[in-house]
């Protein structure tokens, strides 16, 4: 029997939110929702919901359908472990939603220094390196510590279009080609894009690169649980399959309308009622565990970029969208928490709670007579992390600073694919909320069409014209 086909160990795995804090009950009406305005939403609540379903059911919302490619993922594991066999380094070159995912799954459920372990530690398994930037410095820095003769590069684009990729793609390429011919490189690369459209595909079928498809209908931001993220992730030996299970047991939890049992609708309607009526354009993502930092910042781009809009669907200008900000427990507590103590009373933090972690630090009995050091003797870091998040949620709240948890039993696969699938859903369904469109970015359209013609892409001449008839700047500006 599969893990997740047992009854009981599904329960014990399955997140939370505890709102709580985030309630005018314990921080004000001013800084919280009440039950009354949480209940004013639910008729709205159920047209967006009715709304998603429609979106569903036409294939519109393709993410929604990705738990349920277990076959997919089966061939995914497959030529991961191939893929793996062959090199000792596998590189994505991507950025943004091709990115970003594949570095929250790593970061969350392999070694904090897989890297650094050893060949056996690794179980043969190759290097996981993530090349998100065009940063020369950073790009070769990369480059500069891989043999290229056992690296594997994974290009990943969804449009096949994206400057920096295709940047780092034909760079690579041919270094890849001097140093093992025209066809030794072959083996070298690997595609994944659009199954049929872009310029990408068009060069992955010339050249014989094996390729994997990102569906039809999922976008960049939208995309980890495509072989975007996942093969990245089978590779480096994630269970994907309880990836999926768990994004499963998620949707199983989101399809329900009413807003008080759906954890994902729950979410959204408290960032948008703190957002829009409680003067809290900032929503602060914090997990007090290093493992879930990568997921705080997928979850940045994701809400950003889904939600932060001019128009509405009827062309008003509403420019919507709360900033996210990714913040990290403990370190934080002394960077940030100052500011969201005492500064601006204009966020909502989301904390996510690890209630088991991986390892257990003991802390030894040293320096009992040194006041100051000697009472955290007999305890462990464990607790002491526990202690200092559920300290930091009553302080804020006692500034009546708003704010909620998400409970993850352990940091595994399947709490992973819950967390994941909840936090795509909470923003369509804010897409809804907000009338905008979650799944378009015109916003960044302009500015990379603005470098295509500095670039000298065809077809973009008038961007560099535009350009160069910019406002000049004043030199008295520059000091
Ligand atoms: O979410 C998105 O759509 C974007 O962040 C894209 O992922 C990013 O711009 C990269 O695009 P592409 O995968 O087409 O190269």
């Amino acid at each position: 029997m599969k893990k997740w086909e047992d009854k009981k160990w599904v329960s014990a795995q399955r997140l939370q939110v505890d709102f709580n804090y985030a309630m005018a009950e314990f921080v004000g009406e001013d800084n919280g929702v009440s039950n009354k305005e949480i209940r004013g939403l639910e008729p709205r609540a159920k047209t967006v919901h009715n709304q998603l379903l429609k979106k569903r059911s036409q294939g519109a919302l393709a993410f929604y359908d990705l738990p349920y490619e277990e076959k997919e993922a089966a061939r995914l594991v497959t030529a991961g472990r191939k893929i793996g066999r062959a090199c000792r380094n596998f590189v994505v070159l991507g950025i943004g939603g091709s990115a970003l995912g594949g570095i929250g799954l790593q970061r969350a459920l392999n070694h904090p220094h897989y890297n650094l372990l050893s060949d056996a530690e690794r179980k043969h398994r190759p290097r996981l390196f993530f090349a998100d930037n065009i940063d020369p410095d950073g790009f070769q820095g990369l480059l500069d510590i891989l043999d290229l003769r056992e690296t594997v590069f994974n290009v990943i684009s969804k449009s096949g279009g994206t400057a920096e990729t295709m940047s780092q793609f034909i760079y690579v390429r041919d270094r890849l080609i001097k140093k093992l011919g025209k066809g030794g490189h072959r083996s070298h690369i690997v595609v994944t894009t659009d199954p049929e459209k872009g310029r990408l595909r068009e060069i992955a079928e010339r050249e014989d690169y094996l390729t994997f498809p990102v569906p039809a209908g999922v976008g960049g931001r939208f995309s980890v649980l495509t072989p975007v993220g996942l093969l990245p992730a089978a590779v480096a030996g994630i269970d994907i399959s309880m990836l999926l299970a768990g994004a499963r047991d998620m949707d199983r939890r989101c399809r329900i309308s009413n807003l008080w049992k759906n954890p994902a609708y729950l979410n959204a309607v408290l960032y948008y009622l703190t957002d829009t009526k409680k003067g809290k354009p900032i929503a602060v993502m914090m997990p007090y565990s290093d493992a879930l930092y990568g997921v705080a910042d997928w979850f940045r781009q994701l809400w950003a970029e889904s939600l932060g809009k001019r128009t509405d669907l009827d062309g008003n200008i509403v420019s919507t969208g709360q900033t996210p900000v990714r913040a990290l427990g403990a370190t934080d507590q002394h960077s940030q928490l100052q500011l969201y103590m005492e500064g601006p009373n204009n966020k909502l933090i989301t904390f996510l709670v690890v209630e088991r972690l991986r390892k257990r630090i003991p802390l030894p009995e040293s320096f009992a007579d040194v006041e100051g050091v000697g009472y955290l003797g007999g305890h462990s870091l464990n607790e002491l992390i526990t202690v200092e998040q559920k300290t930091t949620e009553l302080a804020l709240t006692r500034n009546k600073r708003p704010n909620l948890s998400i409970i993850v039993p352990e940091v595994n696969s399947f709490t992973l694919g819950q967390l994941l699938f909840m936090l795509e859903v909470q923003t369509v369904f804010a897409g809804g909320l907000y009338h905008i469109n979650p799944l378009d970015q015109p916003g960044v359209e302009e500015g990379k069409q603005f470098a295509y013609g500095l670039m000298g892409r065809k077809g973009f001449e008038h961007k560099a014209k535009e350009f160069a008839e910019r406002p000049k700047k004043s030199g008295k500006y520059i000091i």
